[in-house]
């Protein structure tokens, strides 16, 4: 059985990971590998791939940054004569970034099959571009691997077939079970001045935000920038930087002399530094879906800047909470420490859902 997996951002790389190893010597099983290039720099992709021991791809289209209309259609171009030449009997995709939805509507037009890892996630708001990606790549998918027991009632109520939907758990939780006893190496923290004598952690807040709703209006982002500052005036606020946000806090400064010094800003992290980052912290402030799922896994408190989640099992099972006004974040990051949310694991979030997933895969034949 043929198998071609597309990757092309930095949340699809620990996603597709554990498919590749649990796929990995199958009788019979061939694995090819494409690299979109919609994330290229070594922070954002290499070094990933190098923590997650995933292969070095087959092929790269080295699409690079641009707009959704021409990535997409960039990374259609480049997939396209692939998908002719080694015609593989299922094209894997994994999350909701533009190379998913990319990636499967070429291989759903080429009739070859297309199997959806973390279908069925709605946040139901369509001025997120994720929301577009997810809605249309569960629709033209013919395997659907879903995680939480509402994305089955989505994926119900959109109408897609019982028989295409399976629960199996969370790759995204696998990488992180898979990768934890390495974030016992408190050298990160210890180069923040955040760990004591070495070997204790010191109280934190963690913060990552990338969302076009939190960091394009710059408006916006000076809100959140200045509610980081207030909480960093009770607590250090450690925040790794993506280069999208990188740029708009460089245009803020310029334009409002609004300085973030106060918060350690500092650049995106490799993988095991940043889970290194979170299972430590005392609080972490988000807009990334990844990482509401990874601190509900680590049982960490999360407070995630946005009115709405595609994830609303880490707010009813697990440790997040919604904070959709910038200003409110001070009063709540209070109001986290003092009580902090005890979270539950959700169901097969267990380590062991590539494992799953590659049973469905195989068993196709
Ligand atoms: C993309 C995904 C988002 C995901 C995020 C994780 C879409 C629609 N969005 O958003 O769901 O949460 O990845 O990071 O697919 N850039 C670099 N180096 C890189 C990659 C990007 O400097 O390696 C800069 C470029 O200026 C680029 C900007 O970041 O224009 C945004 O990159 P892009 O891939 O368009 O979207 P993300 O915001 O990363």
């Amino acid at each position: 059985m043929r198998f071609l997996h597309v990757v092309g951002a930095r949340p699809n790389f620990m996603k597709i990971a554990p498919v590749m190893r649990a796929l990995e010597g199958r009788p019979g099983v061939s694995q090819f590998l494409v690299h979109t290039g919609q994330h290229y720099d070594d922070a954002m992709s290499g070094s990933f791939f190098r923590d997650l021991e995933i292969p070095t791809p087959d092929v790269d289209l080295g699409v690079g940054s641009a707009s959704h209309a021409e990535q997409i259609g960039a990374i259609m171009q480049g997939l396209d004569p692939l998908i002719a030449v080694r015609e593989p009997d299922v094209v894997v995709v994994v999350g909701d970034v533009n190379s998913t939805v990319a990636a499967a509507l070429t291989a759903s037009s080429r009739q070859v099959s297309v199997a959806h890892v973390e279908a069925g996630l709605r946040s139901f708001d369509r001025s997120m571009p994720e929301e577009l990606n997810r809605v249309v790549t569960d629709r033209i998918s013919d395997q659907l691997f879903v995680h939480s027991p509402e994305a089955v009632d989505n994926l119900r109520r959109e109408g897609a077939p019982a028989v295409s939907i399976h629960e199996v758990g969370n790759t995204m939780i696998d990488t992180v079970l898979r990768l934890l006893p390495r974030t016992g190496d408190l050298a990160v923290l210890e180069g923040l001045g955040l760990a004591k004598d070495g070997a204790t952690p010191l109280p934190y807040v963690l913060a990552t935000l990338h969302r076009p709703s939190n960091v394009d209006d710059l408006t916006r982002l000076g809100g959140v920038m200045s509610a980081l500052r207030q909480v960093s005036s009770d607590l250090p606020v450690v925040f790794p930087v993506h280069p999208r946000t990188k740029a708009r806090i460089q245009e803020l400064v310029e334009d409002a002399g609004a300085d973030p010094s106060d918060v350690r800003t500092c650049e995106a992290m490799p993988y095991v530094e940043f889970l290194t980052l979170q299972r430590h912290a005392s609080v972490v402030i988000t807009d990334s879906g990844g990482v509401q799922e990874e601190t509900t896994a680590m049982g960490v408190p999360c407070l995630t800047l946005r009115p709405n989640t595609e994830r609303p099992i880490t707010i009813t099972i697990g440790t997040n909470r919604l904070v959709p006004d910038p200003d409110d974040l001070p009063r709540a990051v209070g109001a986290v420490l003092a009580d902090p949310p005890k979270g539950q694991v959700p169901t097969g979030w267990d380590g062991k859902a590539g494992e799953r997933i590659a049973d469905v895969l195989v068993g196709m034949r």
